[in-house]
């Protein structure tokens, strides 16, 4: 899976843009404020039909115009898929496949997997738990159509029984409702995590194992808010009636899925506590190319990945190992600079420079 070309119309900064990508690595060279994250978003849209920047779609429209038009070329198992996304002014937003109007974003992800690595992903060892459960669910929401829709019942029912906690007279009957919602859309999330955390430490371990050179041993382990159990939406319903008081006396929903964390160790160390800088980030840098080893094997395609601005933030020895680990998937790096050793340690791939919205080949 790649994508071969983009053509761009008044997006961001960009007038009017076409290119030809490598099927392997493109970098995007340039200084500040030149386009290159604007590209990414770009490429980003006509695989998710969204952008990774702003919820607000006119957004991406170049400043003063009434609509922008991304389209790609993208080649499937040999097969090209056109997608072309053209959002106006007007919050209207077409999307086309191989010329054929679409209406589900859906039918648009089952064609594309696309995953982009920013800085944040290299601090997702020392970041809040959320960071870590939106990691773990946007994952599970890419390879399991099921659990987007498992985890937003949960959070709207969570939504609701916290509203309603909130009121003077609380009466059991209708918190036992909530309660029933709860345990059963909660119970599919905390199976579904529990297997893909399962998963997400085996394979980070081995490649943890190679970054580090074999000094560390890295553990990732669910740390669920509720247990995990052989029949979960029962037990899961009696732990909300258990702690149905305390709940009222807080107003608020303590245990559940919302508070489920992941406890990341090199040994017997948890890393989130203890772990130096360099051990946090070498460790976010595993947990990120697992996810990238796992979705190929879940969907049997290798996703094209988009690094924003993550190479200057690792020494060359990570970059190094990062961009030839990811041999065979389509990569998009942007950066300020590369150095000379990594550029000539590239595999096959083009080099553009991007200059005010305006882009060159360099080799
Ligand atoms: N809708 C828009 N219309 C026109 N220009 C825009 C629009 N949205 C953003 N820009 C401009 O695009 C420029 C490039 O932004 P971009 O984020 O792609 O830069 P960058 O090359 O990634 O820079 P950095 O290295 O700082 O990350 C910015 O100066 C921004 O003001
Ligand atoms: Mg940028």
């Amino acid at each position: 899976m790649y994508i071969q070309d983009i053509q761009l119309k008044d997006f961001r900064n960009y007038k009017e843009l076409q290119v030809s990508f490598s099927k392997n690595i493109n970098i995007f060279l340039g200084n500040n404020a030149q386009g290159k994250t604007n590209l990414l978003e770009g490429i980003y849209l006509t695989a998710m039909a969204k952008s990774f920047k702003t919820m607000r779609d006119r957004e991406m429209i170049r400043f003063g115009e009434s609509f922008c038009k991304v389209k790609t070329d993208c080649i499937i198992g040999g097969e090209t898929h056109t997608t072309e996304i053209l959002i106006t002014k007007e919050g209207k937003k077409g999307i086309k496949i191989n010329g054929v109007k679409v209406q589900k974003i859906t039918e648009l992800l089952e064609r594309i997997y696309i995953i982009i690595f920013s800085p944040e992903d290299l601090k997702i060892v020392k970041d809040e738990p959320e960071k870590r459960r939106r990691f773990v669910d946007q994952e599970l929401c890419l390879i399991k159509p099921g659990y987007f829709h498992a985890l937003n019942n949960y959070k709207r029912a969570l939504k609701q029984r916290n509203t309603y906690l909130k009121e003077d007279l609380i009466e059991n009957s209708v918190l036992d409702i909530w309660d029933m919602e709860l345990a059963k859309y909660g119970s599919r999330v905390v199976s579904e995590r529990n297997a893909f955390i399962g998963k997400i430490d085996k394979i980070s371990g081995e490649i943890h194992h190679k970054i580090s050179g074999g000094r560390e041993n890295l553990s990732v382990k669910y740390e669920p808010s509720t247990t995990v159990s052989h029949n979960m939406e029962e037990s899961f319903y009696h732990l909300l009636k258990e702690k149905r008081n305390d709940d009222i006396r807080s107003r608020t929903t303590g245990m559940g899925p919302h508070k489920d964390d992941i406890k990341i160790s090199a040994g017997e160390i948890d890393l989130r506590k203890f772990g130096s800088q360099g051990q946090q980030r070498t460790a976010a840098l595993s947990l990120k190319l697992s996810e990238i080893k796992l979705i190929e094997e879940e969907m049997g395609e290798k996703p094209i990945l988009l690094l924003d601005d993550v190479l200057s933030e690792l020494d060359h020895e990570r970059q190094s190992f990062l961009i030839h680990s990811l041999g065979g998937n389509q990569l998009f790096i942007t950066t300020a600079d590369l150095s000379g050793k990594v550029a000539r340690e590239l595999p096959e791939g083009k080099i553009f420079k991007i200059s005010e919205g305006q882009i060159e080949i360099e080799i």
